[in-house]
């Protein structure tokens, strides 16, 4: 289907009533100038889901879910953008053109050149690997791991030689500038000079649902200790890019989409899902070197009735698997865990029992309690009574964590049977269990949202670069000022650079606002939340800047305020986490400079 212009999207974004399409799914009640309905996204009973009619938007102030009409359609319908707005545009009666026209952002056309440029970074490393002298190691890689030649051809697999500047110098005869091939995560800046970031790799690129290349994996051939004791990583990944988003994304997701199961089988490993593929099961994905998010099973649960987890039986991927376990179930969905006893991981008991072995497992799949309790009752000896009542303890405590009345029936019988405690002994720990588990308020759980949303900014950040939940209030409603008038913007942008902001969305909103400010154009909140679209993260983050507006009594003076709050908060970090006095030194000068400024820039208005 055609790109979507920003102004097609307009119409047809106006074209519909936001309100008049929530109301199939949920109650809506007007209160002021917005609806309210309970929350469709979590478990609530008193309404905090809000939509703001006028500007289309929807945010939730229990959960944090945000965004503007064709997110909401997408994510209620389980959609992607392109088949919402298809949706949309049919229902308004407008007809999308074939050859639309393109997308006008600049960010837009930035990730449009990456999409090629690891379109055609695939290309390359496919052919150094089909290239009967530079691709041998490749070759003799994947054909010790027993990989077709039409396995590897399916998922485009790659080799990278140990070339420099091999790929940089093809892009570059493609019209590609270094800068680009860095933007693209393909390469790195080393001394001001850059060098291509996957050498001596066998590389597995890594295709969103859509079928577009969005990064790759590469991983060592060798050892991955070199004899001078340096330890390189087994899989390089691509850093995270405009197009790449690690949390959102899975591999193999658009081989297994298309598959008739009706579940989807959720690996650790690249190898784990190619072996799996390569036995002829096709409903198979892994996430991208990181513990799987909430995004991911959402994406997960739009193709599938039950994901069935085949992590690896070790220790460290039982705590996945349980992890895993919550995170699915946090979202509404369920799970069962594949047990490959006999084998480390799914790869490697594929290699072992075969096809046979391998689909015995999956039909014996563990409903995700069962597994829950299995592992509880390894940990007790329920032959000796006391071991006994604590089993049934530990057991009532997972069981008062699920929403399932029939479910939690089910499971007091067979512990029962087990334990031989009655099955009313069982019925009142769990209620009392039950009784006292908090049950959370709408303030609770939007302070919850608020301490992940901390946690997941200052993830990777050393000390003085922190930030505060504070300083991330003040930076929200900085934006949610400049959303409401562009002389704001114009005076934001002479004194806080986007790079001051801490989350990358934010920076990303405030360099938007500038040059759109600059242009003197006026911001549509719609189009901007757009620009995040297919991340949910990042659509609430953006959807929740615009969402209803603080009036402020003076607007000048309070943008002033909270930048400098900003600039501040980032300075008094920079001081408590630096040793050297004389550092320390230079910090509080400039701090004090910058009280200055604030004393002169806000006594001058
Ligand atoms: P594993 O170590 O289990 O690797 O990591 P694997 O996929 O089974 O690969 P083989 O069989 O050793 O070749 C599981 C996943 O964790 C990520 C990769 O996504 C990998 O597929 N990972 C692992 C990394 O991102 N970096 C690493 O250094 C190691
Ligand atoms: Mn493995």
């Amino acid at each position: 289907m055609a790109y979507i212009s920003d102004e097609l999207f307009n119409e047809i974004n106006m074209a519909n009533d936001i309100v008049d399409y929530a109301s199939s799914f949920m109650t809506l009640k007007k209160r002021g100038r917005n609806y309210m309905a309970c929350c469709p996204f979590h478990n609530e009973k008193t309404p905090s889901f809000n939509i703001d009619r006028d500007k289309q938007l929807f945010h939730c102030f229990g959960c944090g879910a945000s965004g503007n009409f064709v997110q909401l359609v997408m994510r209620l319908e389980g959609l992607d953008f392109q088949d919402a707005i298809k949706q949309m545009a049919d229902r308004a009666g407008i007809a999308i053109p074939e050859n639309g026209t393109r997308a006008g952002g600049a960010a837009a056309q930035q990730k449009e050149r990456i999409y090629e440029m690891n379109k055609l970074a695939a290309r390359y490393f496919y052919d150094c690997l089909n290239d009967p002298e530079k691709g041998r190691a490749g070759r003799e890689y994947f054909a010790a791991r027993r990989l077709s030649k039409k396995t590897m051809t399916k998922f485009g697999l790659g080799y990278a030689t140990g070339d420099s500047a091999g790929l940089i110098n093809s892009l570059k005869a493609k019209g590609y500038s270094e800068a680009d091939i860095v933007s693209a995560g393909l390469a790195v800046s080393r001394n001001e000079k850059a060098v291509d970031k996957f050498r001596d790799r066998v590389m597995f690129p890594i295709i969103n649902a859509r079928g577009k290349i969005i990064g790759f994996g590469g991983r060592i051939m060798g050892s991955e200790k070199l004899p001078n004791g340096v330890r390189l990583a087994k899989y390089l990944n691509s850093p995270e890019t405009p197009v790449f988003d690690k949390g959102s994304n899975l591999f193999a997701l658009n081989l297994a989409k298309n598959s008739n199961e009706k579940d989807i089988i959720l690996c650790e490993g690249y190898m784990d899902v190619i072996t799996v593929h390569q036995a002829g099961i096709s409903n198979c994905v892994a996430t991208l070197g990181t513990a799987i998010t909430e995004n991911q099973a959402k994406l997960m649960l739009r193709y599938a009735n039950e994901i069935l987890i085949c992590y690896d039986m070790d220790e460290a991927g039982t705590k996945a698997a349980l992890r895993a376990i919550d995170i699915i179930a946090s979202v509404g969905g369920k799970a069962r865990v594949i047990r490959i006893t006999g084998a480390k991981d799914p790869d490697e008991f594929i290699t072992k029992y075969g096809v046979q072995g391998f689909r015995k497992a999956i039909d014996k799949a563990m409903p995700s309690t069962e597994f829950r309790l299995s592992l509880i009752k390894r940990e007790y000896d329920i032959n000796d009574t006391d071991g006994k009542i604590r089993f049934v303890e530990a057991a009532a405590r997972i069981l008062a964590s699920l929403g399932d009345p029939v479910e939690v029936e089910a499971y007091i019988k067979k512990i029962a049977a087990e334990t031989g405690i009655s099955e009313q002994s069982i019925v009142g720990k769990y209620k009392e269990i039950k009784s006292k588990m908090p049950r959370r308020s709408p303030a609770q759980t939007k302070e919850a949202y608020k301490k992940r949303e901390l946690m997941r900014v200052n993830s990777g950040r050393s000390p003085a670069e922190r930030v505060s939940s504070a300083t991330l209030e003040a930076e929200k409603r900085v934006l949610s000022l400049m959303s409401a008038s562009k002389r704001l913007t114009l005076e934001a942008a002479e004194i806080i650079s986007p790079e001051e902001f801490s989350d990358k969305v934010y920076k990303d909103m405030a360099e938007y606002m500038y040059s759109a400010a600059k242009k003197g154009e006026e911001v549509d909140p719609a189009a901007v939340i757009n620009r995040f679209s297919g991340d949910a993260e990042s659509e609430n983050k953006a959807g929740e800047v615009f969402f209803n507006r603080e009036e402020y009594t003076d607007n000048e003076k309070t943008l002033y305020d909270l930048i400098y709050k900003i600039k501040q908060d980032r300075l008094e970090a920079q001081i408590s986490a630096e040793q050297d006095a004389k550092k320390i030194g230079e910090l509080l000068r400039k701090k004090a400079e910058l009280t200055e400024q604030q004393r002169t820039k806000t006594t001058n208005k």
